[in-house]
C-alpha cells in the first residue's frame, strides 16, 4: 500500500505549473527544491543553535552596517551554494552581499534570478525567537551582461516569491501569483508537505503589528491612525504583537488578519525595510492571499527599484485596515491643502 505522504512542495509547483504552462519544464520545481534544500540544511542550524557554533556574530558588518551574526553568514552561504548549483540561476543577490552575485557556468543561459534575505529577524537569533528566510524570483534575459539591471526589476515582476518561517515548526509559505500555499517541514522524511492551501488574508483582523518605541517621530497622520487602533473607535479592540522579525509579524497577519507597519522614522527617513528582499516578496504573497502593500502612498510593487539594498517603508495587512490607513493619509492631504 502507497504510504499517503501528501503533496511535496515540489510536487505541488509542478502540478499548478502543469495547469497554468502545460509545457512546463520542471525547471521552475527545480529551482524551488534548490530553495528548500537551502532551507532545511538553515534550520537545521536554527534548531541547533546553541550546541553549534552558530550564535552570536561574526564581528564584521555588512553593507547595510548591521552586525553579521554567524547564522546569517551561514544561511547565505547555503543559499548561494543551493541556488548557484541549480543550473538555471544566472544571478543572485543577498542581504549579505553589496553586489549582485553572477553565477558564471550559467550566466548566459540561466533564465532565473533569486533575490533573498538568508535569514530575516537575526537579532533574534540568540534569545530563541522565530527567524526566517525570505525570497523573490525573477526572470532574465540569459543573454544580459548587466546583472545590477537582471536584478533591479519593480516587484509586479516576480514570477513567485514566499518565506521560509524557523517557528516551532518550519514552514514554507510562497506564491507563483497563482494563490498562496503553506507548507510544512515533516521532519521525520525531510519533504515540505501542503499543510495550508490556498491561504486567504482576513478581510478584517484584530490586532496591529509596529515598533512603538519610534512613535515620536511617525507622520502626524500616522498618531491618529495609531489612537484609533487604541481607542477601539469602532467599538473593536485591537490588541499589539510585534515579534521584530518580519517573516514572524507578517506571517501572524497573514493567517489572523490585521496590518503590519514600518513607517518612516527618525533613524530611517525611508524606512527600515528594504525594498528587493523584503517589501517586494512579502507584498507579493500578501496581495495574493487579498491582502495590500503600500509604502503608504504607492503600492509596494510598483516601486521602481533605484539600489539592491534601498529601504522602503511597509504597510502590509488586511483590506480594512489598509484602507483605513488609507483614508487617514488622504484626509492628511486634503488638510495640507
Ligand atoms: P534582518 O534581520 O534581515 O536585518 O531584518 C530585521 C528587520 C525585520 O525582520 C524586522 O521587522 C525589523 O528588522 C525590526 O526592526 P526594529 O528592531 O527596528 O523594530
Ligand atoms: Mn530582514
Ligand atoms: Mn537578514
Amino acid at each position: 500500500m502507497q504510504p499517503s505522504l501528501g503533496t511535496t512542495a515540489e510536487q505541488h509547483i509542478l502540478l499548478q505549473q502543469r495547469e497554468s504552462f502545460p509545457d512546463a519544464s520542471g525547471e521552475f520545481s527545480w529551482l524551488l527544491s534548490g530553495i528548500t534544500l537551502a532551507c532545511k540544511i538553515v534550520g537545521a542550524a536554527v534548531r541547533r543553535a546553541g550546541l553549534v557554533d552558530v550564535l552570536g556574530a561574526t564581528g564584521d558588518t555588512n553593507v547595510q552596517g548591521e552586525v553579521v551574526q554567524k547564522l546569517d553568514h551561514y544561511a547565505n552561504e547555503a543559499l548561494l551554494s543551493c541556488l548557484g548549483n541549480r543550473g538555471n540561476v544566472g544571478v543572485l543577490a543577498s542581504e549579505e552581499n553589496e553586489e549582485p552575485v553572477v553565477v558564471i557556468k550559467d550566466a548566459n543561459h540561466g533564465k532565473y534570478v533569486v533575490i533573498f534575505d538568508p535569514l530575516d529577524g537575526s537579532g533574534n537569533i540568540d534569545v530563541n525567537i522565530n527567524v526566517g528566510t525570505i525570497f523573490s524570483i525573477l526572470r532574465r534575459d540569459p543573454n544580459s551582461k548587466d546583472p545590477q539591471g537582471d536584478v533591479l526589476q519593480p516587484g509586479y515582476k516576480q514570477i513567485a516569491a514566499g518565506y521560509v518561517l524557523y517557528g516551532s515548526s518550519t514552514m514554507l509559505v510562497y506564491t507563483t501569483g497563482q494563490g498562496v500555499n503553506g507548507f510544512t517541514l515533516d521532519p521525520s522524511i525531510g519533504a515540505f508537505l501542503l499543510s495550508h492551501p490556498n491561504i486567504r488574508m482576513p478581510e478584517r483582523g484584530k490586532q496591529y503589528s509596529l515598533n512603538e518605541s519610534n512613535a515620536e517621530s511617525f507622520p502626524e497622520y500616522f498618531r491618529r491612525f495609531l489612537y484609533w487602533f487604541k481607542s477601539g473607535a469602532d467599538g473593536s479592540a485591537y490588541t499589539s504583537r510585534y515579534v521584530g522579525s518580519l517573516v514572524a509579524d507578517f506571517h501572524r497577519t497573514l493567517l489572523k488578519g490585521g496590518i503590519f507597519l514600518y513607517p518612516p522614522t527618525a533613524k530611517n527617513p525611508s524606512g527600515k525595510l528594504r525594498l528587493m528582499y523584503e517589501a517586494n516578496p512579502i507584498g507579493f504573497v500578501a496581495e495574493q492571499a487579498g491582502g495590500i502593500a503600500t509604502d503608504g502612498h504607492q503600492r509596494i510593487l510598483d516601486i521602481k527599484p533605484s539600489s539592491l539594498h534601498q529601504r522602503v517603508p511597509l504597510m502590509v495587512g488586511s483590506k480594512y485596515e489598509m484602507e483605513l490607513l488609507q483614508r487617514f493619509a488622504e484626509q492628511d492631504k486634503n488638510r495640507a491643502g
